[in-house]
């Protein structure tokens, strides 16, 4: 009984010591950024089930005449990704678009020589854009620098975006298409310093010589379009080399950031997800200390114009990969706990701003995803809520906010935070993950503006942190969901136990 009465004390005492201590300040005056549409979206590759028996089933009572399954391009459209890259992802070392388009009995099924099985080609380019057209997501095509030519990726361009009487755009005319795609993001190979891929660039210099063919031969088939040159995550030396080199004709780097969990340490996921975030920094400051916004050397004997405005980065995967079930343990099966790790990430992306300017989660279908389907039907994973949820509430400037809350362990705080700010509208919304066992209270510190209402709260919590959605029971929604519209200005801000809250204030 003495332990109990001691127990309670002590929990009251630190309940106390809490709502005193915590704080959330956000200041209006300290911008980070204004934040690019194109930070929520979604990859897909072939790869394992992702597109075949995945986006894409024919023949299936699922699927619609085009081949896409009902169940998964309905449940795509309320994840609503802003951009959407393809083909890969690695297997873009060995992907020919030429065998995916086309009358589809012609199309070539080929070996998957990255990731094993076979993959039809019966998802290509035009059904890519369809897909696309379908969840208004900006198509992101990524050519092969691997084992295709310059030529080739010059042809896909034309093939695309050609709208003279050329071989190529007629070709897309004849597949059905009449009005050209108007794909403007082109990403150039796919991690192509990894040394144990298919790829033949593993030296920087290397990729900058090829690369630069590519460049021009696309540039010269639709000078509009926006380049993204490969980045390596941690690997300055070829940053460098790779922006010395071409930097002056691509908008972007590319960047990729898959976290896990290390065994016996739950937290670790989120100092991992810390780490990403100093690394992003860093590279950030390293781009705009080294490379103007400005281009100012150019021949005009390219016959195709430079980059306008700054180098930002394409994160174009970022997940959380736990090395679970084949292929290559891409298939994951998601927790509440990594729905508040991709909450996080969210957050880190959304304080990079400044830095990030395409971000696509890896993957939507089957692999690393939010959306897994079996013959039967689909189901949505943890993680399909904040991914959905950012994009739905976010406005378009973030803004530094910051928080004094408890310590969990190893220097990661209970709570994590993310501001955005619409100033036209007079809009802010609060995104915060609270990552510890304990609800939290803590007053809003709102300086350099003044608060006109709460317009509503939304918070996303569950059972237990290793609570996740099974294909097995696929009605059992384990992911809780409240709206409240009716709170109380003067009551401090509420963060119940391990949740996602949103707040949207209106400013006067
Ligand atoms: O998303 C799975 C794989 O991870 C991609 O194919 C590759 O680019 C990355 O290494």
């Amino acid at each position: 009984m003495k332990n109990l009465i001691v127990a309670v004390f002590l929990f009251l005492f630190h309940a106390v010591l809490f709502a005193q201590q915590n704080q959330i300040s956000i200041d209006a005056d300290q911008s980070l950024g204004k934040i690019n549409p194109l930070v929520y979206g979604q990859f897909i590759e072939y790869i394992g089930r992702c597109i075949d028996g995945g986006i894409y089933e024919e023949n299936s009572p699922l699927s619609d005449h085009r081949g896409f399954r009902k169940d998964v391009l309905t449940k795509a459209k309320e994840l609503h990704p802003t951009t959407l890259r393809f083909p890969g992802g690695t297997v873009v070392k060995t992907f020919h678009w030429e065998d995916g388009v086309g009358p589809k009995e012609q199309r070539k099924a080929k070996k998957n020589l990255i990731w094993g099985g076979i993959d039809s080609y019966q998802f290509g380019t035009c059904e890519f854009i369809e897909y696309c057209k379908e969840l208004q997501a900006e198509p992101c095509l990524v050519v092969n620098l691997s084992t295709g030519t310059a030529e080739e990726a010059a042809n896909w361009v034309e093939y695309c975006n050609g709208t003279g009487n050329t071989y190529y755009a007629n070709l897309r005319r004849a597949h059905g298409y009449a009005e050209p795609f108007q794909v403007k993001y082109w990403a150039l190979g796919n991690e192509e310093g990894a040394e144990p891929d298919a790829g033949r660039h593993q030296d920087p210099n290397d990729y900058v010589k090829d690369v630069w063919h590519f460049i021009k031969l696309m540039k010269l088939t639709d000078p509009s379009i926006k380049l993204i040159a490969n980045g390596e995550a941690m690997n300055e030396h070829w940053n460098k080399t790779v922006l010395d080199g071409i930097g002056n004709a691509v908008d972007y780097l590319s960047y990729h950031y898959y976290v896990n969990t290390s065994p016996n340490k739950p937290y670790s996921i989120f100092e991992k997800i810390a780490t990403a975030e100093s690394e992003i920094e860093h590279l950030g400051r390293f781009i705009r200390k080294n490379y103007s916004d400005t281009v100012q050397q150019w021949s005009e004997w390219y016959r195709f114009p430079h980059r306008e405005g700054p180098i930002k980065l394409s994160f174009d995967e970022w997940g959380i990969w736990e090395k679970q079930d084949p292929p290559y343990g891409t298939t994951n099966q998601y927790t509440w706990r990594h729905a508040l790790a991709t909450a996080s990430f969210l957050q880190v992306i959304q304080r990079q701003a400044q830095t990030i300017g395409i971000a696509n989660w890896a993957q939507m279908v089957n692999v690393l995803a939010p959306i897994m389907t079996d013959k039967e039907g689909s189901v949505k994973q943890t993680i399909f809520y904040p991914l959905q949820a950012y994009r739905k509430y976010a406005l378009g400037e973030a803004l530094a906010a910051e928080s004094q809350a408890p310590i969990l362990t190893d220097g990661i705080a209970a709570l994590d935070l993310s501001a955005t700010i619409d100033r036209e509208r007079k809009m802010l919304t609060l995104f915060v993950v609270n990552r510890s066992s304990q609800e939290i209270q803590a007053p809003l510190l709102l300086k350099n503006a003044t608060l006109k209402s709460i317009t509503s709260k939304i918070c996303y919590s569950s059972s237990s942190l290793e609570a996740t959605n099974t294909l097995a029971a696929k009605d059992t929604e384990v992911v809780r969901i409240s709206e409240d519209k009716h709170i109380q200005q003067k009551k401090p801000l509420q963060f119940a136990k391990e949740s996602i809250t949103i707040y949207n204030f209106t400013l006067q």
